[in-house]
C-alpha cells in the first residue's frame, strides 16, 4: 500500500467505533491513510511529535477526533501547518457537546476546522480530505463526482410508505 496522506489521530481506541466511518470512507476512495490513538493528555510528547513530523512524511491532512476535554486536533494543529480537521465525539455525560465546544473555540492564528458530532462529522471530514485531495489529483475527483451523483440518485429514488 502506497504511503498514507491522511492521518487519522483519535484520543483512545473508544473513539474507535465512531471514527471507523472515516476510515472506511477515505478507503472506500483509494485514499492511503493511517489510523492512531494519541492523546492530548495521556501521551502529549507523541502527539505533538506526530505532528511535527507529518509533513515531512508525506501527510496532506491530520484529522483529529476526541472527546470531553477535546484538546487533540488543536495540539495537532499547533505543531503542524497542514490542514487539521476536527471530529468532536459523543461524550459519556455531556453527549458530545463539550467535545465540540472545546473544537471549535480555537484561538485565531491556528485554525481547525470542526465537524459535525459523531459518526456524520466522522464521514464528513472524511469527504472533506478528500475533497481538498481532489483539487490535485483529477481522478479522485471523477470518484467524488461519481459519489455525490449515486448519493442524489439514491435520496431522489426513495418512496414513503402509504398511509
Ligand atoms: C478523550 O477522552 C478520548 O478522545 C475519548 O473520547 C474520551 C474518553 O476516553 P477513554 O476514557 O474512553 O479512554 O481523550
Amino acid at each position: 500500500m502506497s504511503k498514507p496522506v491522511v492521518g487519522i489521530v483519535m484520543g483512545s481506541d473508544s473513539d474507535w467505533p465512531v471514527m471507523k466511518a472515516c476510515a472506511e470512507t477515505l478507503k472506500q476512495f483509494g485514499v492511503p491513510h493511517e489510523a492512531k490513538v494519541l492523546s492530548a493528555h495521556r501521551t502529549p510528547d507523541a502527539a505533538l511529535d506526530y505532528a511535527a513530523s507529518a509533513q515531512s512524511r508525506g501527510m496532506k491532512v491530520l484529522i483529529g477526533a476526541a472527546g470531553g476535554a477535546a484538546h487533540l486536533a488543536g495540539v495537532l494543529a499547533a505543531k503542524t501547518e497542514l490542514p487539521v480537521l476536527a471530529v468532536p465525539m459523543p461524550s459519556k455525560h455531556l453527549g458530545g457537546f463539550d467535545s465540540l465546544l472545546a473544537m471549535v473555540q480555537m484561538p485565531g492564528g491556528i485554525p481547525v476546522a470542526t465537524f459535525a458530532i459523531g459518526e456524520a462529522g466522522a464521514t464528513n471530514a472524511a469527504l472533506f480530505a478528500v475533497a481538498m485531495l481532489a483539487l490535485n489529483d483529477d481522478e479522485l475527483a471523477k470518484k467524488l463526482s461519481a459519489f455525490r451523483k449515486k448519493q442524489t440518485e439514491k435520496v431522489l429514488a426513495k418512496t414513503l410508505p402509504e398511509v
